[in-house]
């Protein structure tokens, strides 16, 4: 463990995605950071897909000791690390990536733990026997199946827009549960207990077309996208009146613990974050 009292310069960390630019991690590090007294730098990195090898490479090599890693390049990074944990071995995606000093690159998913820390203890809902629909089949799904599928739903759908998608990753994760991939405009009803929206579709401004009879008044809806306001996700969702609609603010900050405790060793308190972040929510 890293502690903040050394002297010298401050330790690099960042994270890796494309686009970045509105990330809120370095505003949340910043504060894990001050709070525990650790003497880092926490700074954005916008790396196409194309550059993603070659750029996260010369970034460890050149002293970053620790990334996350967002969209598009999760499913990336689970190829470039030379260790996963079994949970993003699992997944076959990787948010968090941590350099240390005997050059093992480890790749760790906090994701799903981030989501489950906010729907169980910050949205007090319980996820056993019931029916969930996840949107999506990229690199944010991926990372939510195996906690979730844990949890012992009656039913977890995965529905994309690419259909196929959708069907191998049910076809992946059936081990664990009840599950099943389809496309967008074959999704049945009756109402879901839970919809989790992983598409990237918010960050275009875009909401897929769904079939009628999806939400009903007890359906709690989330968007693991995050920003001010409403997303095309939780507009729909409230439109159709949903119990409850929330974006993945708490589980932004939930995996960014996450990532801090396997760089730092410290779980830092989330709260004083979360209480920080509602102003901008
Ligand atoms: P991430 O790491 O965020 O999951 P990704 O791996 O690029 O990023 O996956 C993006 C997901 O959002 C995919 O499920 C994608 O659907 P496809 O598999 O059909 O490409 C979905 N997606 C992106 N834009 C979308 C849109 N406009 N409407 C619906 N789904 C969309």
């Amino acid at each position: 463990m890293n502690t903040g009292t050394q002297l010298g310069p401050p330790d690099q960390y960042g994270v890796a995605g494309h686009p970045v630019a509105h990330s809120w991690s370095p505003f949340i590090h910043g504060m894990f950071a001050q709070a525990t007294a650790q003497n880092l730098v926490y700074r954005l990195f916008d790396i196409t897909p194309e550059e993603f090898r070659r750029e996260v490479l010369r970034l460890v090599t050149g002293g970053v000791r620790g990334l996350n890693i967002t969209l598009p390049h999760k499913q990336a990074a689970a190829e470039l690390v030379n260790e996963l944990t079994p949970r993003a071995a699992r997944a076959q995606a990787v948010n968090v990536i941590a350099h240390f000093d005997d050059a093992t690159l480890l790749g760790d998913n906090t994701d799903g733990a981030g989501l489950i820390n906010d729907l169980e203890q910050n949205l007090g809902l319980e996820l056993a026997h019931k029916r969930i629909l996840v949107l999506g089949a990229g690199g944010a799904a991926r990372g939510v199946l195996a906690p979730l599928l844990e949890r012992d739903p009656r039913q977890l759908i995965i529905a994309n827009r690419t259909r196929a998608r959708a069907a191998a990753l049910a076809r992946e994760f059936a081990d664990l549960g009840n599950t099943v991939g389809c496309g967008f405009d074959e999704i049945e009803g009756p109402p879901y207990d839970l919809i989790v929206n992983g598409t990237s579709a918010s960050l275009q401004g875009e909401m897929p077309v769904m079939p009628a009879g999806l939400v009903g008044e007890d359906t709690v809806c989330y968007d693991m996208a995050y920003g001010r306001g409403h997303t095309p996700f939780t507009l729909w969702a409230k439109s159709l009146h949903a119990k409850r609609t929330a974006k993945g603010w708490g589980m932004l900050v939930e995996q960014a613990a996450a990532s801090f405790e396997l760089w730092r060793g410290i779980h830092p308190d989330t709260k004083p974050v979360l209480e920080a972040l509602a102003q901008y929510r």
